[in-house]
């Protein structure tokens, strides 16, 4: 069966008032019922990118659709397709938490009934059904912002648009949040955007890294480390020897430094093997596989 793509951009530009241009051409094809993790350093156009999708922001230039259907002009049909957690969300702190993700589900055109089941699904699921009938006010910033994510993930819409959903949450409701999400895979289609690496890791089929308004990679995690042109990094205790050992294996790169080789390899295995060969007392080596923040941190440097 051929894929078929829930979001698709191409040329996709945004300069606002004042001239910041905050997508520059952006085009994308995100493929239906898979998570895909947008990265990048602050100001990179992540919230301008979803702003768009989920038609809250009009694009300077080119086009956006979601199922085939144009941001620009099909707003009603969109807004039924789409679940949406903003960054800043205007959230009304004098209802009580149960009020506030029954209204926003309302709001979606669910019935009472349903709206009641998908509310109460929700509290219970973060943990807040205890605290439902608490004015917001009264809520701590990370409770608040579940709330926010309840609201938008209510009624399990086709696309969910989340812009750092995990922010604020502590550990045992970032597990709810992950897993729910894990559980939609397949299914519903997650846009996400992220400032931490291992919720990257843990969620993603397919990461998309911003940068200055341009997207500088789209793929797995692997394709990113890989981008990094090699494997492990090995510290070797620096001497004569050593060196001449380390001049016979093949690598990406390496430097001398104070009392150690450090190496960067390729391939992993086989500069192990060459080493073993040698003779070197392995447990002078430290080994480091070669990471995602490693490779982000490179990537986006300039
Ligand atoms: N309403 C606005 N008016 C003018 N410039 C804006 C506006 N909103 C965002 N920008 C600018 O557009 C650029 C992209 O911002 P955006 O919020 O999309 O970045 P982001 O990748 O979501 O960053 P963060 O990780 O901090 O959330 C930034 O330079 C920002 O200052
Ligand atoms: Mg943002």
């Amino acid at each position: 069966m051929s894929k078929q793509i829930a979001v698709q951009c191409s040329d996709l530009s945004k300069v606002y008032t004042g001239g910041v241009e905050a997508l520059k051409k952006v085009s994308l094809n995100l493929e239906k019922g898979k998570i895909h993790i947008i990265i990048g350093p602050n100001g990179a156009g992540k919230t301008t990118f979803l702003q768009i999708a989920t038609t809250e922001l009009s694009p300077t230039s080119g086009r956006m659709t979601l199922f085939g259907h144009d941001v620009m002009k099909d707003k009603e049909v969109i807004t039924r397709l789409i679940g949406v957690m903003p960054q800043q969300a205007l959230m009304y702190k004098q209802l009580t938490a149960w009020e506030h993700i029954y209204f926003f589900t309302l709001l979606k055109g669910f019935s009472r009934t349903e709206a009641t089941k998908e509310t109460e699904r929700f509290l219970k699921l973060l943990n807040l059904y205890d605290r439902r009938n608490d004015e917001l006010y009264q809520f701590s910033g990370g409770m608040i912002n579940a709330v926010n994510l309840a609201q938008a993930i209510a009624g399990d819409p086709e696309v969910l648009f989340l812009d750092e959903p995990t922010i604020g949450l502590d550990p045992k409701r970032r597990r709810i949040v992950w897993d729910y999400i894990l559980k939609m895979h397949g299914e519903k289609t997650v846009i996400l955007t992220t400032q931490y690496l291992d919720e990257a890791c843990e969620l993603a089929d397919n990461v998309v890294v911003f940068n200055k308004g341009k997207v500088i990679h789209e793929g797995n995690i692997e394709s990113i480390i890989n981008k990094l042109g090699y494997e492990l990094k090995l510290e070797i205790p620096r001497s004569e020897e050593n060196l001449a050992i380390v001049n016979r294996i093949e690598k990406h790169f390496f430097a001398e430094q104070n009392d150690k080789i450090v190496l960067w390899v390729k391939d992993g295995k086989m500069a192990i093997q060459r080493l073993v060969e040698a003779n070197i007392d392995l447990s002078s080596i430290a080994i480091q596989r070669a990471t995602l923040e490693e490779a982000y941190l490179n990537m986006i440097e300039d």
